[in-house]
């Protein structure tokens, strides 16, 4: 992506954080790319690669219904899908649910939009599978307690829950993204 996209979602994110407000960011970059994948710096337009070499290397083990959460635009949701799972995915941004729909209108993937951490409380204990992928690390710290009880509290009993999340070592730098 280039450098002066990235720089326009850092800024949009740093006002929202600045006015204490965590979360607004995101319907506001949506916003901003007007559908230009370009402008989201994790809108890949594909699968995640490391989603799918955990499919592949434990296939006969998941199946039934499966969650993605903070979905973005769909790609990981509609692998799950295409994969057998009867699939739900969520994100709390509206602009970033109805491009999802548009992008692939014959999904039978439910895009909803829904907070992780206000999410309804049909949803605990539901899903076999659930996936979140770099979403947690992009919450602010204090949020992160919280958000991983909702995370974790999706589970089925005897489901899985894989995360997903770029990692550093301690003396690289943190990066200027939040
Ligand atoms: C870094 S992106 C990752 C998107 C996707 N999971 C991926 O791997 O490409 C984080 C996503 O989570 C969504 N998000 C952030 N906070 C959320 C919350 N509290 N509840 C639901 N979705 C959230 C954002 O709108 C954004 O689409």
């Amino acid at each position: 992506m280039a450098e002066g996209h990235r720089t326009i979602a850092r800024q949009i994110a740093q006002e929202h954080l600045q006015a204490g407000d965590s979360l607004g960011w995101f319907e506001d970059l949506y916003i901003r790319a007007g559908e230009e994948p370009s402008i989201i710096p994790w809108a890949d337009l594909k699968q995640n690669p490391n989603l799918i070499d955990w499919l592949d290397q434990n296939r006969f083990q998941v199946s039934g219904r499966a969650l993605t959460i903070g979905c973005g635009l769909g790609d990981d949701a509609e692998e799950l899908a295409r994969r057998g799972f009867t699939t739900t995915a969520f994100d709390i941004s509206e602009s970033a649910i109805m491009w999802s729909r548009r992008r692939f209108p014959q999904s039978s993937v439910p895009y909803v939009v829904a907070d992780l951490l206000s999410a309804p409380v049909d949803w605990v204990a539901m899903f076999d599978f659930v996936l979140e992928s770099y979403t947690l690390q992009v919450l602010p710290s204090d949020l992160w307690p919280d958000a991983v009880r909702y995370i974790s509290s999706f589970v089925a009993p005897g489901g899985i829950l894989l995360v997903i999340a770029r990692g550093r070592e301690p003396n690289e730098p943190e990066g200027m993204m939040p």
